[in-house]
């Protein structure tokens, strides 16, 4: 059995002595070196990008690069680039784009763009004298700050406002300063952090040089400053359209009504049920996160945002809303997003540059209407398919091509296969029997 034993200074070791300790320690192949190898691209400079982007760099991970062409967008048409791993979901998108492109498209509009953080610590001394106080002690810790915002409040961003909040149920004596941002373009991570650091170093220099308080005033404990990733203020409204008859294409109305309340009451069903709701959500994220993915977006926060926003009232409900208002069916969300387009990911790796300019260089706002737009795509998509043939039909089309590729089978025997199962089942035993018996495999 392998001993339970912790290996020190790993990130010092150069990559091919990992790769050996890797070999050694876990009995890898030891052809494993090579095989990593021939993941990297060939460009050094390239690759030492993508190297430099995470600590103990072994080779690169390949994940699909797509586009769905045909999103209609604010009048405006665009191709996503889309990166994910889930066999459907550029398909799914692709379809949503080209059925609302003939129908007016996908409307989209920024809310807000408020982004915010909060420095957490706790005061022992009257509450009430912090707060009266606390105008200025806001002018110490804008003037302190302004070596961070100066650049980014000629860009019309910076600190826009901030809060003391005494919040006692949570701790004793514990308080916020919860500061609102305006980060333009930027993501803004580390703007956002380093200000509230230097919000918390401030807050205790003010303290301490306050020499007419009680010694026990002079003082606070900083527990933690840092941004909030909860950020329903940089929020996004996008919506689709058109006459409820002409949902079904073929001007049958009683068809397009009877699809359309079936939708309805599938977005219904999301929004009251916890376990319907959760999946309807995700099938929002296979958009989401294949397009934040694409453009080097932290699909993390967005997802943590968007999740936590779909439980704002104490329940968690699905995101999407349909219905039909005088004849036209309307399907719609509000999703928070905080993105960047400059600085991060996005302005590093060579694909969401690539990206970027499928996409036209958008600025912050127009990526964050892209990313609900791709969220409600994806989600139609689910919906409709689940509410008319089911979604297998379409996922057993890339199953099967999954299964082909696992079974390495050749061009001409995938195009057979692809006729032998159209209007059959697809699981792996029936794919390999087919090929061993009919195919000659
Ligand atoms: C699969 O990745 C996503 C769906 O399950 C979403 C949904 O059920 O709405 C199809």
């Amino acid at each position: 059995m392998k001993e339970n034993k912790t290996i020190s200074g790993f990130s010092k070791l150069n990559k091919t002595q990992k790769i050996s300790w890797l070999e050694q320690q876990l009995g890898l192949d030891q052809s494993t070196g090579g095989f990593l190898s021939s993941f990297e691209v060939q460009d050094d400079q390239l690759q030492s990008i993508i190297s430099d982007l995470s600590e103990n760099h072994l080779s690169n991970f390949h994940l699909p690069f797509g586009v769905a062409p045909n999103f209609l967008v604010n009048g405006k048409m665009k191709v996503f680039p889309l990166v994910t791993e889930e066999s459907s979901v550029v398909a799914a998108l692709a379809k949503a784009a080209g059925f609302w492109a003939s129908r007016g498209g996908f409307h989209a509009e920024v809310t807000g763009m408020e982004k915010r953080g909060q420095v957490h610590f706790l005061w022992t001394g009257d509450p009430e004298k912090l707060i009266r106080v606390f105008p200025v002690i806001q002018k110490k810790l804008l003037a302190d700050t302004f070596r961070f915002t100066r650049r980014m409040e000629r860009r019309g961003g910076g600190i826009m406002h901030m809060d003391l909040n005494y919040l006692p149920g949570i701790l004793p004596h514990y308080y916020q300063i919860d500061a609102a941002f305006n980060t333009c373009d930027a993501m803004g991570a580390n703007f956002i952090n380093s200000c509230l650091e230097q919000l918390g170093k401030s807050l205790c220099e003010f303290l301490s040089a306050q020499e007419t308080w009680p010694q026990e005033e002079r003082g606070c404990q900083v527990i933690m400053a840092i941004l909030s990733n909860y950020t329903p203020g940089s929020r996004v409204r996008v919506w689709v359209e058109c006459a409820v008859e002409d949902l079904t294409g073929d001007n049958d109305v009683q068809a397009s009504y009877e699809f359309a309340e079936k939708f309805i009451m599938a977005v219904h069903i999301a929004k009251h049920d916890v376990s319907r709701a959760v999946t309807h959500n995700k099938g929002i994220f296979n958009g989401v996160d294949a397009l934040a993915l694409a453009t080097g977006n932290d699909f993390r926060a967005i997802e943590a945002v968007g999740h936590a926003f779909a439980g704002r009232d104490g329940r968690y409900t699905g995101l999407s809303e349909a219905r039909i208002n005088g004849g036209q069916f309307v399907f719609s969300m509000e999703l928070p997003l905080s993105v960047g387009v400059v600085g991060g990911v996005t302005a590093i790796h060579p694909m969401t540059k690539l990206a970027m300019q499928i996409l036209e260089n958008p600025d912050a706002r127009e990526l964050m209407q892209y990313l609900a737009v791709a969220g409600l795509a994806s989600n139609w998509s689910a919906v409709r398919a689940l509410v008319t043939t089911g979604i297998q039909k379409g996922h057993m089309k890339m199953h099967l091509s999954n299964i082909l590729v696992v079974l390495q089978a050749t061009d001409e025997q995938k195009q057979a296969a692809r006729l032998y199962f159209h209007d059959r089942d697809v699981n792996f035993a029936d794919v390999e029997h087919y090929l061993k018996s009919y195919a000659g495999q």
